[in-house]
């Protein structure tokens, strides 16, 4: 199939026209519509989406990493790779050394089919080895149909509401400082709305966190999904149940060695931050690769926001999930 002919412009075009749009970010950041959720109007967005969704043919043994932007995907996405390749690598030579997580785990709609990285293109994922490591903001709504069909797994994390909408803020004004080649200033006040009203890049929040969390249920062997609040509390659990999910579970001569609190450690926020790889340079243009390692704290909403906001945004948590079993 070539890929150039899956999605033609002409099209795209066409199918933007059609499609709701708002801005975001002090009216600095367009974001359009598509099949229920936000989409941010920058660069070939949209075409890479479509081609992700029409052109992508999921293995078997892929694992694909899922989530809202800002509850921990790099993170996961570190985790994920320690444990899948810890007998590739000696713990002192793990590429997580070299090389910032998001150059390890690629985002399927903008790493690959943006075509922003120059490796790896679409032409390459034939290329990849088993298993190939992926990850994507999508809804579970908006995957390609060969990923639920497919026996690869999906693993999601979400976070809680308050703390990754404030850290969604202090990302967003990075990002666009460097968009916009200046300083960029954002009210909290207006990012607070846009952000409860769904007006996100990704969002709305809950129905993304809520559409994989019923799959989670439907299909536990298939769809795994993690919170930030349990991995930060029992790392060790979960890294566990990580690991057997996916295929790999430690045995316990390992478990006696220490391997899984050394994964822990490699993979800890403050071990991340250090790396001269992690401390500077930029990811896709935009995104500084410093700024994904700010505090990693649970509860650090308390310090950003108005009791007034954390109330409606509380009652607004009640409404989404209520019913659903979730809870954050
Ligand atoms: P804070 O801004 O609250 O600190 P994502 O990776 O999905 O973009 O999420 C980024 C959030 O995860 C940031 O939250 C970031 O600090 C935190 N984070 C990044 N690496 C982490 C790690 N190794 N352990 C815990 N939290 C981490």
């Amino acid at each position: 199939e070539d890929i150039q002919e899956v999605v033609s412009d002409q099209e795209v075009q066409q199918l933007m026209q059609n499609l709701p749009k708002v801005t975001i970010m002090s009216n600095k950041l367009e974001l359009v519509n598509y099949q229920g959720f936000w989409h941010p109007n920058i660069k070939n967005y949209l075409k890479s989406t479509l081609m992700f969704q029409r052109h992508f043919r999921a293995r078997n043994t892929d694992i694909i990493i899922a989530s809202f932007p800002k509850t921990g995907t790099t993170w996961l996405k570190s985790l994920l790779f320690s444990v899948v390749n810890r007998f590739r690598y000696p713990k002192d030579q793990t590429p997580l050394l070299k090389h910032h997580p998001h150059e390890l785990v690629y985002r399927l709609e903008v790493d690959v089919y943006g075509n922003a990285f120059e490796y790896p293109r679409p032409q390459h994922l034939d290329e990849l080895p088993s298993p190939r490591l992926l990850h994507t903001h999508l809804p579970y709504t908006s995957l390609p149909e060969s990923i639920m069909a497919s026996g690869c797994r999906v693993l999601y994390i979400g976070r809680n509401p308050l703390d990754t909408l404030v850290s969604l803020y202090y990302f967003s004004i990075k990002m666009m400082k460097k968009m916009e080649g200046q300083d960029f200033h954002l009210r909290m006040e207006d990012f607070f709305e846009d952000f409860y009203a769904g007006r996100m890049p990704h969002g709305p929040f809950f129905e993304h966190v809520v559409g994989y969390w019923k799959q989670s249920l439907e299909r536990p062997d298939k769809v795994l999904f993690f919170e930030y609040e349990d991995l930060k509390e029992d790392p060790k659990l979960y890294v566990k149940r990580l690991a057997e999910f996916v295929g790999v579970p430690f045995s316990l001569k390992e478990d006696s060695e220490g391997v899984i609190e050394d994964i822990i450690e490699m993979c800890s926020i403050n071990n991340l931050r250090e790396l001269d790889v992690n401390k500077s340079g930029v990811i896709n243009k935009y995104f500084e690769k410093n700024s994904y390692f700010r505090k990693g704290e649970v509860g650090d909403w308390t310090h950003h926001l108005t009791p007034l906001m954390v109330e409606r945004m509380n009652n607004l948590m009640h409404e989404k999930l209520e019913g659903t079993g979730l809870s954050f």
